[in-house]
Parts: C-alpha cells; sequence; structure tokens
C-alpha cells in the first residue's frame, strides 16, 4: 500500500483528499463519515463576518453595515440565522469529544479586516485544528484600486495571524491582475498554506422572465484547468503549501493537481453528486495508481510537472490558441 501521507494546513494529513468548505459537514455523524471514508481533513462550512458581529450584536455596533451585505450570503445550502455561530462551535467541540481522528478545519468568509478577528481565537479555543480564510471581495467597485484591494488581504491575514495560534491558510479567487505576485507575496505572511481557487456563487439570465437567476451551484470535471494551471505556476515558487479546490471530481484529476505541485486537492461537487463515498473512491483509485505505478509517497509525485520541470514551460504560460486559428478540428476536443 502506498504511503497517502501528506502536509496542508501546517499538519500532516493521512490522505491528500480534504473535504472543502460546504455543508457537507455540519453535524458530527458526517464529520466521522467523511474520516472513515479517507478524507485526509474536513474544513467547516464558512462562518460569515456578517454572522459574527450578528451574533455578538452587543458588542459591535454594525448592524447597519450587515443588513446591507446580505449579498454575500448567497451560497444555495446557506440560510442565515443568529445562532448558527454558537452551533459551529459546539460542532468543533462536539467533533473533538467524539475523538475523530482527522483535523478539522474552522473557515470565515471575511471581507474586512474588522473586528470579527477576535473570534478566530474562539474557534481555536473550541478545537479547530487550523483556520481556512476566505477572503474576497469582488473586484466590481470602480473606485476601489487594486492597492485598496491589496491591503484588506495583507492586513486581515496579519490580524488573524497575531490572534491565533493554530496554522491559517487562505482560499484565494482568481481575480487579481497580479494573481502571481500576489500568492508568493501572500504566502511569505507566515500563512501554512493556499488553496486555489474558491468557486462562488455565479449568476444566469432567464430569458423569457428577462431577469436574473443562480446559475449552476456545483462544478463540472472540466473545471479544474485553471486550478492546475496557477497550481503549476505557482509550484516551487512559494513558501507555503498549495491545495487545489475546484472542479476535482476523480482520483486522475486530483493526480493531475498532485503533479502540478499541490499538496492536497479540496473536494465539494464531487461529494454532493456522487455521496459519501466518493472520498473512499478517490483515496482507493489514488491508492492503486500508486501501487500500479511503484509511487510509494505523494511526495513522489508532487510537482513532477510543474512550470519548473516541465519539458515545455511555455505551455503553462500560453493562453492564445494561436495553433488552432484557422485549422481547428471540430472533432478534437
Ligand atoms: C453548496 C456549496 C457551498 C459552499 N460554501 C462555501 C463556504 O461556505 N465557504 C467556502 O470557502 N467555500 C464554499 N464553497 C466552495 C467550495 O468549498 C469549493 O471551493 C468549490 O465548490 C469548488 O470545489 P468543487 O469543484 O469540488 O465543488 C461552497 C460550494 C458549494 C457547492
Amino acid at each position: 500500500m502506498a504511503n497517502l501521507s501528506t502536509r496542508f494546513f501546517g499538519l500532516e494529513l493521512k490522505s491528500p483528499v480534504i473535504i472543502g468548505s460546504a455543508g457537507l459537514s455540519n453535524t458530527v455523524e458526517k464529520i466521522k463519515l467523511l474520516a472513515e471514508n479517507g478524507a485526509g481533513a474536513v474544513v467547516l462550512k464558512s462562518v460569515f463576518e456578517e454572522e459574527i458581529y450578528s451574533e455578538y450584536k452587543y458588542e459591535f455596533d454594525k448592524q447597519a453595515e450587515i443588513n446591507d451585505n446580505l449579498e454575500y450570503l448567497d451560497y444555495f445550502d446557506y440560510e442565515i440565522k443568529n445562532e448558527r455561530v454558537i452551533e459551529y462551535l459546539n460542532l468543533i467541540q462536539g467533533v473533538k469529544n467524539e475523538k475523530i481522528d482527522i483535523p478539522l478545519v474552522a473557515s470565515i468568509n471575511c471581507t474586512s479586516g474588522n473586528d470579527w478577528v477576535f473570534f478566530a481565537q474562539k474557534l481555536a479555543q473550541a478545537g479547530a485544528d487550523a483556520l481556512e480564510l476566505n477572503l474576497f471581495i469582488i473586484p466590481s467597485d470602480v473606485n476601489r484600486t487594486a492597492e485598496k484591494v491589496r491591503e484588506y488581504y495583507f492586513a486581515t491575514i496579519k490580524k488573524v495571524l497575531n490572534t491565533v495560534n493554530i496554522p491559517v491558510t487562505v482560499k484565494l479567487s482568481s481575480y487579481f491582475s497580479d494573481l502571481a505576485a500576489m500568492i508568493k507575496e501572500l504566502s511569505e505572511t507566515g500563512i501554512a498554506g493556499i488553496t486555489l481557487f474558491n468557486r462562488f456563487y455565479n449568476i444566469d439570465i432567464d430569458i423569457e422572465k428577462r431577469s436574473l437567476m443562480p446559475a449552476k451551484v456545483l462544478s463540472h470535471p472540466f473545471e479544474y484547468q485553471k486550478s492546475l494551471r496557477w497550481i503549476g505556476i505557482m509550484s516551487g515558487r512559494v513558501k507555503c503549501d498549495l491545495a487545489a479546490s475546484s472542479g476535482v471530481h476523480d482520483y486522475p484529476t486530483a493526480i493531475k493537481m498532485l503533479m502540478a505541485g499541490a499538496n492536497a486537492v479540496q473536494v465539494v461537487s464531487g461529494v454532493y453528486k456522487h455521496g459519501y463515498n466518493f472520498v473512499k473512491e478517490m483515496v482507493e483509485g489514488l491508492n492503486k495508481w500508486m501501487d500500479d505505478h511503484d509511487v510509494k509517497s505523494i511526495n513522489e509525485i508532487v510537482g513532477v510537472a510543474d512550470l519548473q520541470h516541465a519539458k515545455n514551460p511555455a505551455q503553462y504560460e500560453r493562453v492564445q490558441f494561436m495553433r488552432y486559428f484557422g485549422e481547428f478540428d471540430k472533432d478534437v476536443d
């Protein structure tokens, strides 16, 4: 049997298949099941900054601001409830009491580096083994400069790192004009890992009603390529571990992410679509592939096909379909 252990969240994981942040892990029983099926770690659904203010409203005079900000909460399995913050802490304590032996990672979705940061300490005290920050502001404000956006990321991370003594990782979107520089600089702040990339609530248009409607929530298997490219480009150039998220729907895709330079993959849509057994299939598939190819440990394959090892590194940075203009054959995928 190959050794599937790897490192992410600054922690030793038994397998590189991490359950990404979503409602999949909202009870102790589900987390237990995910661990039994071979998950390397579980990231809980994010607590939203607004919820923290909402719960602690007597301590913070933030309510007006919160009420203007609810569009962040549009993930489908989501319903805002004040007591969710307390339930969240109870869930962490419940998992710890059950002695489920995989790391439990709390997640905070934050859009400002504000006073909510004290709550990170509460998560650590409840027993969270690490904290993933789901940081994002949609860059749609025509008056907000890239510099301001950067400031928010670095200030928030600094505050959190100064507050907690558990490992902190960040999950990013790809919406940066200087993505490579940003990832590199963030990796030098003292965080333990970076997850590329988050997937957001998307919109679509109903052409009959001429109005907006929600797009499909779950990812498709072909959506892994952006993460693959950027993991490959950043591998070996960052000072923390990398995890891949978005479109990992089977073990071959997980192997590709590892070869591009990820230490682990995060899965969500695959579990929603195929059930909790999906995790077991991923882990078994990975194990078998490694045995068949005489790969003894995950470390042997991490980064073997990254930008720095690619025979033709230019492929990572080639984005235009130059070769295909004029001669694209529709029968070729
Ligand atoms: C229903 C649903 C809820 C999600 N909720 C969160 C969340 O609270 N915090 C977060 O960081 N990501 C959240 N995500 C994003 C996932 O963690 C993951 O990054 C994304 O779905 C891409 O992975 P996938 O292709 O395996 O689904 C959610 C995704 C889905 C589908």
